[in-house]
């Protein structure tokens, strides 16, 4: 470990079964043995509680704990993760196990970190047994208090769906067709709640415990059925898990949205890459390996997006279980003999050198809107169109960020807005009063908003809003939308801006009625004809943008350059295509990264006089060499103490552990 510059191990993660043997007897000692031997080694410990996958005692003893799939299928033990979120018998055994940990571990001085559970709904995001059920009544009596305002909320006169009795109501299991809408949303919102309470319950040991440790548990990116702006409240540090498929030529753009979300999520507070691939992973139906340079650069894109840590999953790879055809930094075979063991070694020295980037932010003057309720209901059955993903959403627009070098932020749409120029709602399907107000109240203040198609159509709970959509924002965007067009799969529209160039959308079109908002381009064909497909409308002291389809690509670089261009959002760097720049600024200066996703060699403008950390050379002309899959960070001249400064506080590689666990041995990093 030290070879390769490892100063941080997230340690334990599936070691219920070890740990207590048998019930209520622990055994500390190979653990013991372990933790003091990275002491010794000058090497830090994330401790993992080991709760995500409980022995097969506690299953014999509580089978009731075994999660169950809307359609009555048990799950049963012999993989990971078999448990419900809402069992108690799951929660207690879980609970006790983390005050033992906390307990034996609290003063040990590897310790750094706790690491609670590990990946929460990976596997299994929500439970449809009979004790989930009766905690989701509970959960419903706290939110509506009363069956008649369940019963109001969830619209049960529809399909004679009317409850008497809080005992008649299930969560949404295998029906005829589709499940009420609104018991269906909530049921969402209750799963990410039920295992966040999993997550609570461990933390409220650690934190009676072992007071004054960081506490984290792993995301996973992008992941559906947790709320992670709730979650993500309840981290000191928010950690990430991102495998990108090397196979996908969308992977370099969808790594850098999983980076600005945890980013984002973390609001100021540190996050890290705690799992990625060396190599391989073993899940996919085919795991293409990383080529050369990939796995460095993917990681050091993740540091440029604000990462202070970068681990792996996994250490030593395994000759038994499920994961031994998953790539670890030790190979099965000799590790001299292994590229991506050479490679892990030289991200390490990598690492090693740059200490002045951390505790740094991105400073982004355009945000996302993602809210997890909206996304649920967005994607619920039983629309104008199924064809219609969130995600796919928010990378049509992310795609010109990430090509024009524009850094952006995910938000809440009740957060504070006032930091942007420009706010992007990919899709706002789902949007309470507060949300609402705030967008409105932005762009009022002056704030620029682009807002897509099938957006202020719901409330939270999942009922039309009425008026005319979209009902919220008809003021706001100058505009009445009269019915909805979706487009078949591979169906397309034609789309004619004002200048007379010509564009195209496809899965969606409306029929828009202007009242106020000016056209930007207007449909070019059938039965939408010269009608509005993007709109303009200036509203207080703001702008207000509005798309009635998904605009190609071009399009919709086109207009989002004149957003940007409008409300003057100036790109990080302009150079060849297929390089990534990101600047991170943190109390040591200001640092460009350049990331080359392309597999040739570029010439990429930067600032002379810098100091390009990794070669820690000085740069003395305007642009520097960019290998295939190179990687350059600059710390840019006079953004800081003297380069010279920066230089000598670098941690040779063979030392990064010693002297980053000095730091963290104080805890109060
Ligand atoms: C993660 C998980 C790890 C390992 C890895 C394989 O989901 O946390 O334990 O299974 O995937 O890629
Ligand atoms: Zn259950």
């Amino acid at each position: 470990m030290r070879e390769a510059g490892v100063n941080l191990v997230s340690v334990g993660i599936f070691s219920w079964s070890r740990l207590e043997p048998v019930p209520g007897r622990y055994d500390f000692e190979w653990l013991d043995r372990v933790l003091d031997l990275l002491h010794g080694g000058g090497i830090a410990a994330d401790l993992a509680t080991g709760t995500a996958s409980p022995p097969p005692w506690l299953v014999h003893q509580h089978p009731e704990l075994l999660p169950m799939l809307a359609d009555g299928v048990r799950l049963h033990h012999g993989a990971r993760q078999h448990y419900c979120p809402s069992s108690p018998a799951y929660r207690d055994a879980a609970a006790r196990l983390a005050e033992a940990m906390a307990t034996h571990y609290h003063d040990h001085p590897a310790l750094v970190m706790w690491h609670v559970g590990n990946e929460y709904g990976c596997h299994v995001p929500a439970c449809y047994c009979d004790v989930s059920a009766a905690d989701f009544r509970s959960w419903l009596q706290r939110r509506y208090q009363s069956i008649e305002e369940l019963n109001r909320a969830w619209g049960t006169d529809f399909w004679s769906q009317r409850y008497s009795d809080w005992a008649e109501v299930i969560p949404p299991r295998r029906t005829p067709t589709w499940p009420n809408p609104t018991q269906s949303l909530d049921f969402q919102r209750f799963s990410s709640d039920a295992l966040l309470e999993c997550y609570e319950a461990e933390r409220r040991e650690l934190a009676e415990h072992a007071p004054g440790v960081p506490i984290t548990t792993n995301f996973m990116s992008f992941f559906k059925p947790l709320d992670y702006w709730k979650w993500s409240q309840r981290e000191d540090v928010v950690s990430n898990d991102a495998y990108p498929d090397p196979d996908d030529p969308e992977s370099g753009l969808i790594a850098a949205m999983n980076g600005d979300l945890m980013r984002s999520l973390a609001r100021g507070r540190p996050w890290v890459l705690m799992e990625q691939t060396p190599n391989r992973v073993n899940w996919r139906p085919v795991n293409a390996a990383k080529p050369p340079g990939l796995m460095r650069l993917w990681s050091l894109q993740q540091v440029a997006r604000g990462a202070d840590g970068i681990l792996f999953f996994q250490w030593r790879q395994s000759r038994a279980g499920a994961e031994k055809w998953h790539s670890a930094m030790v190979p099965h075979g000799a590790p001299e003999h292994s590229r991506a063991w050479q490679e892990v070694k030289a991200l390490g020295a990598d690492l090693g050198k740059l200490d002045a980037v951390c505790g740094g932010g991105v400073d982004a003057q355009v945000a996302i809107l993602l809210d997890w309720e909206s996304w649920w209901a967005l994607e619920l059955p039983s629309k104008p169109s199924g064809e219609l993903r969130q995600l796919d959403q928010v990378r049509a627009y992310y795609r010109h960020l990430f090509d024009a070098n524009v850094a952006a932020d995910f938000a809440h749409p009740t957060s504070d807005l006032t930091p942007y120029k420009v706010v992007l709602a990919p899709n706002l399907y789902l949007v309470g009063e507060a949300a609402a107000g705030n967008l409105d109240q932005y762009v009022k203040a002056g704030g620029t908003l682009v807002m897509s198609f099938f957006s202020g159509i719901v409330d939270p709970d999942d009922h039309v809003r009425l008026g005319g959509y979209p009902a919220p924002f008809k003021e706001l965007l100058g505009l009445r939308v009269e019915d909805f067009l979706p487009l078949a799969p591979g169906r397309q529209i034609a789309v004619e801006f004002a200048d007379g160039s010509q564009g195209g959308g496809d899965l969606w079109s409306e029929l828009v009625t202007p009242h106020g908002a000016e056209e930007i381009a207007t449909f070019g064909s059938g039965e939408l004809a010269a009608r509005p497909a993007v709109t303009r409308q200036h509203y207080g002291e703001g702008t207000a943008y509005y798309l009635a389809t998904r605009l190609d690509p071009p399009s919709m670089s086109r207009v989002l350059s004149e957003v940007l261009a409008r409300a003057e959002v100036a790109p990080t760097w302009s150079g060849p295509a297929g390089v990534e720049a990101v600047r991170r600024d943190s109390p040591q200066g200001r640092f460009l990264f350049l990331l080359n996703h392309g597999e040739e060699e570029v010439e990429a403008p930067v600032p002379a006089g810098g100091l390009e950390l990794l070669s820690g050379e000085r740069l003395a002309s305007s642009s520097i060499t960019l290998a295939a899959r190179g990687v350059a960070i600059v710390l840019e001249p006079g953004s800081g103490p003297s380069a010279e400064a920066v230089e000598a506080a670098r941690v040779p590689a063979e030392h990064a552990g010693e002297g980053s666990l000095a730091e963290a041995g104080e805890r109060d990093a």
